[in-house]
């Protein structure tokens, strides 16, 4: 299988280490007065909702959302994202915004002793964290400062619009190639239909 994924270990040498939840939006399906609707014990243990002395449904507290799973979706920095800088591991900024909105509050001291394109420092610098970065290149050094006096991020469209966004093409160019062997291609507008033989045929 094409591997799509990559591991982040966590490790602490104490066990008070800082870790802030993050919380992110209910899903589609989520029953929203479920959540909202405060639960008890009724006399078999049983979980039910809790009412008022009228009956009616108890409302809980604010709800925060879901806390941030252990599957993270951050799409690769695309070829002509003004983020990048040209450094050939370099990570997208929100990866690491991530990781240090996680376990640090402002304030905090952040190293990265292989910083490379300084995505970290640039990452802690947003965030009003301290940090220090190394390399033993120096022109990734070099590179980690020019990016600090001027940090650019990309944001992601596939993010900010969801993946749904881009399936729309017309029912009219799907239909036109009805029978044909094409994977297709779907795009902000229109379709691109791939045929299996790398022809591009484009509606
Ligand atoms: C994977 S890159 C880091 C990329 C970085 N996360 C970014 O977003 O650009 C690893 C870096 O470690 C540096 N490095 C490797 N061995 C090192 C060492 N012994 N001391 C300091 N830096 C080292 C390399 O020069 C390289 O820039």
């Amino acid at each position: 299988m094409l591997p799509a994924h990559q591991n982040i270990y966590f490790f602490s040498k104490y066990q008070n280490f800082k870790f802030f939840p993050i919380y992110t939006s209910y899903s589609e399906t989520t029953n929203i007065d479920q959540i909202l609707q405060r639960r008890t014990r009724d006399e078999h243990n049983k979980s039910v909702y809790e009412l008022d002395e009228n009956g009616d449904f108890k409302y809980g507290d604010k709800k925060k959302g879901v806390p941030l799973t252990d599957v993270w979706e951050i799409p690769y920095l695309n070829p002509k994202a003004k983020e990048r800088v040209g450094y050939p591991t370099q990570k997208p900024l929100l990866l690491l915004e991530r990781i240090i909105q996680l376990t640090t509050e402002k304030g905090d001291r952040i190293l990265d002793p292989f910083c490379g394109s300084g995505t970290t420092c640039v990452a802690a610098k947003l965030l009003e964290r301290e940090f220090i970065g190394i390399d033993k290149s120096s022109e990734a050094v070099e590179l980690s400062l020019s990016r600090l006096n001027n940090p650019v991020k990309t944001s992601s469209n596939l993010l900010k619009n969801g993946r749904k966004s881009y399936l729309n093409a017309d029912k009219y160019a799907l239909a036109l190639l009805k029978g044909i062997d094409f994977n297709p291609v779907q795009r902000n507008k229109g379709i691109d239909a791939i045929l299996v033989d790398m022809k591009i045929v484009q509606y």
